[in-house]
């Protein structure tokens, strides 16, 4: 018997550890191939046809991407979506108001003719996918360039999306994988008349702010929903009040049975991007020079945002959306170079390449492989302080308005008035609504000082890789501070504010862009950001060939253990199972893999930006007028925690049970696992999930529109 354990023991050590469940972002069409058998043991009770079909209707119907950055999932047969709060949170800033704030204050439609359309937001449903490696890599060779290389893809990606789109019916995309090593084709159908149908205030949605975002224990109520309408016969329409809610080919059920520890857990969503190939001097690069950039300059951005943000609700409703996505990855960027460092990421990449370069230079591989390693760890020696000036210029030109809008909409006016009057006409609605958009979400005085800030910083730490050479002067005139020239120029320049644009074109003198001088500096910076060196050029060409054969090598000799694509913003599943950190004092909880109402009203900070709670929801929760939503133990759940193999663009995505119920909504990772875009850290890798249950509650209970959970269905087996 003893023999026999062992024996067993021996065996699951022997094990390459990437067959577990957790890891992996997998592709629908080869669920039934790569996976299905593993899910079926760990509790799936769905068949890979119920996932995915081309011909009938599966849970892929029920997935959508959301405004093209998070994911969502439809709830009722009238095309409720469910997404994260922070996925709609834009959205809801818009349609909101200093009077009727409803980021603050929460939404709920008392029925569909109360629903709100904001300007764009759009859902994607996706149609089918297929490979077309064959077909793409038999237009390349080994001796073209990689510009030829390039040329031949995009040609016949032109050819692959005409042939599918069905007349412009649906969108076609054609995307590489594995570093270009195989290529497949996405079919889409995208609806833009998307409604919102309500939000929790803030204060739920958000709980625990910037403070608790990438954390465990967690209490956020981060969801928010909408509803998809199109034209009578079905189809996607521009927004008309005769449109009528979409009937959607699937929808979830609901589960309201609740999870445990151990329980089957899988995730469909479109993860953004993942560097799970990435080579060890790309992330020592990324630690030492390029992601400290990016914390500095964010950070310095979102500093001067909020000294205007605090005093001005309608400044603050203009910024919450920037600020928020800035924060975001501020702290997941500080948090990889945290986690990146203590858990010796790059030591065991080098490790792998090492054995890998063995490989390579074999005889039989020499060829192909051998100066593959070389390549690569060239190019990043090359390229760190380049990296670090690209960082701190990226976050001046995504905080400051007036280091990308002056170029943007100058070259646009330049093009727009060298135009004759019939294409100037055809043009006018474009330039209008670039005008709108840079102007509808600005306040000139915030916008002066994150830009002087942020010119004080790149011109000194961007320096050290090199300025422009107008930059560097502009540098040496105002020693090094760039307050008094921008006061200046802001006093002076056409884009100082939307009048001023709209007063120009009414008397339209072409010099008096060229000579405006926010235009020079913003042109220059613009300039910068896409200027290439010959030999960037050149270095850029042979790391995109050494890293696309580094990866075909790595698969041919198994030297990587990964299975499964990058993320790249494409429809995966992730499978795993509800797993507990281990027991942290700071939960309320007997498993650390749930929180519950009690441990959020521990947080509780009254007028707290963060942490304060609504007191409807205090009094309800006081009450325990939890309905059916709690959990048999008692309590009301908030969140939970899976491991499966998430990343940004997951965001919104459904957690489902082993029979396709919804069992949550996926909407954060935790910062100890967070080095998981370039590592998978089976230890420490979680997804945080907002409890359904909690959804449900606060939906029926707290804001009174039980007709929304109506809507839904329900599992019947959960009903008492
Ligand atoms: N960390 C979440 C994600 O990347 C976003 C959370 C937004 N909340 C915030 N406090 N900024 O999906």
């Amino acid at each position: 018997m003893k023999k026999v354990v062992f024996a067993l023991i021996a065996g699951l050590m022997l094990m390459p550890i990437s067959v577990k469940a957790d890891e992996g972002m997998w592709f629908l069409m080869f669920i039934e191939r790569l996976n299905h058998r593993d899910m079926e043991k760990e509790g799936l009770q769905l068949s890979s046809e119920e996932i995915y079909s081309i011909n009938h209707s599966s849970l892929k119907d029920a997935i959508v991407q959301f405004n093209g950055g998070c994911t969502a999932e439809i709830v009722s047969k009238e095309a409720l979506v469910l997404t994260n709060h922070h996925c709609g949170y834009g959205a809801i800033a818009e349609l909101s108001t200093a009077e009727q704030n409803y980021l603050k204050d929460g939404f709920w439609a008392k029925d569909k003719t109360a629903e709100m359309k904001p300007k764009s937001l759009y859902v994607r449903f996706f149609v089918r996918m297929d490979d077309v490696s064959k077909r793409i890599l038999s237009k390349v060779n080994d001796k073209m360039s990689e510009l030829d290389r390039d040329k031949a893809i995009q040609q016949e990606i032109a050819l692959i999306e005409k042939e599918n789109s069905e007349g412009g019916k649906y969108t076609v995309s054609v995307r590489p994988f594995f570093q270009g090593n195989e290529y497949y084709y996405f079919v889409y159908q995208d609806y833009k008349d998307v409604r919102l149908v309500g939000t929790p205030p803030e204060s739920v949605g958000k709980f625990g702010g910037d403070t608790d975002n990438w954390e465990w224990p967690r209490h956020t109520g981060d969801f928010s929903m909408f509803r998809v309408y199109a034209d009578k016969d079905g189809n996607p329409a521009e927004y008309s009040t005769e449109n009528v809610p979409l009937k959607p080919k699937h929808y979830l059920p609901i589960s309201l049975k609740g999870v445990q520890e151990d329980d089957f857990a899988m995730i469909l969503g479109y993860p953004g991007r993942t560097n799970r190939w990435m080579p060890a001097n790309g992330i020592e690069q990324n630690i030492k020079f390029a992601y400290p950039a990016w914390v500095e300059g964010a950070k310095l951005g979102m500093d001067r945002m909020k000294v205007y943000m605090d005093k001005d609700a309608t400044v603050n409703l203009k910024y919450a959306s920037k600020y928020a996505s800035t924060a975001n990855y501020w702290k997941n960027r500080q948090g990889m170079i945290d986690a990146l460092t203590k858990s010796g990421t790059v030591k065991t990449k080098t490790i792998q390449e090492t054995k890998f370069n063995d490989w390579a230079n074999k005889p039989e591989n020499k060829a192909e492989f051998g100066n593959v390693m070389a390549t690569i760890n060239g190019y990043y020696a090359k390229t760190n302080l380049k990296s670090r000036h690209d960082n701190y210029l990226s976050q001046l030109m995504r905080t400051a308005a007036f280091g990308s809008a002056p170029a943007n909409l100058g070259n646009t006016l330049l093009d727009y008035y060298n135009e004759n009057e019939a294409k100037r006409a055809e043009l006018l609605p474009k330039v209008n609504a670039l005008i709108e958009t840079v102007y509808g979400k600005f306040y000139a005085p915030l916008e002066k000082e994150v830009f002087i800030a942020q010119l004080n910083l790149y011109s000194s730490k961007g320096s050290e890789y090199g300025l422009s050479p107008m930059m560097s002067k502009w540098k040496e005139e105002n020693k090094g501070d760039f307050t008094a020239y921008v006061n200046d120029a802001v006093s002076k320049s056409i884009f100082a504010s939307k009048e001023s644009v709209l007063n120009f074109m009414k008397d339209p003198k072409i010099e008096n862009i060229t000579k405006d001088p926010l235009y020079a500096v913003s042109n220059d910076l613009q300039t910068r950001v896409r200027a290439k060196s010959d030999e960037q050029n050149q270095l850029d060409d042979a790391f995109e060939k050494a890293f696309r054969n580094m990866v075909k090598g790595m698969r041919a000799s198994s030297t990587s253990a990964i299975q499964y694509p990058d993320a790249n913003s494409t429809l995966r599943l992730t499978y795993g199972k509800v797993r507990s950190l281990p027991k942290d004092k700071r939960n309320d909880a007997k498993i650390n893999n749930y929180t519950t109402m009690t441990g959020m009203v521990k947080k509780y900070k009254a007028g707290d930006e963060e942490f304060d709670i609504p007191a409807r929801l205090l009094e309800l929760n006081e009450a325990k007028d939890f309905g059916q939503y709690a959990d048999k133990a008692g309590y009301m759940p908030v969140n939970f925690l899976t491991d499966n193999d998430i990343t940004g663009g997951n965001s919104g995505s459904p957690v489902l049970n082993g029979k396709g119920e919804l069992i949550g909504i996926a909407f954060d990772g935790n910062i100890e696992g967070i080095a998981g875009d370039v590592i998978f850290d089976k230890k420490l890798q979680r997804t945080i999930n907002v409890d359904i249950r909690y959804v449900l509650w606060i939906i029926d209970k707290y804001a009174g529109a039980k007709h929304i959970v109506d809507e839904m269905t329900i599992a019947t087996d959960n009903l008492n």
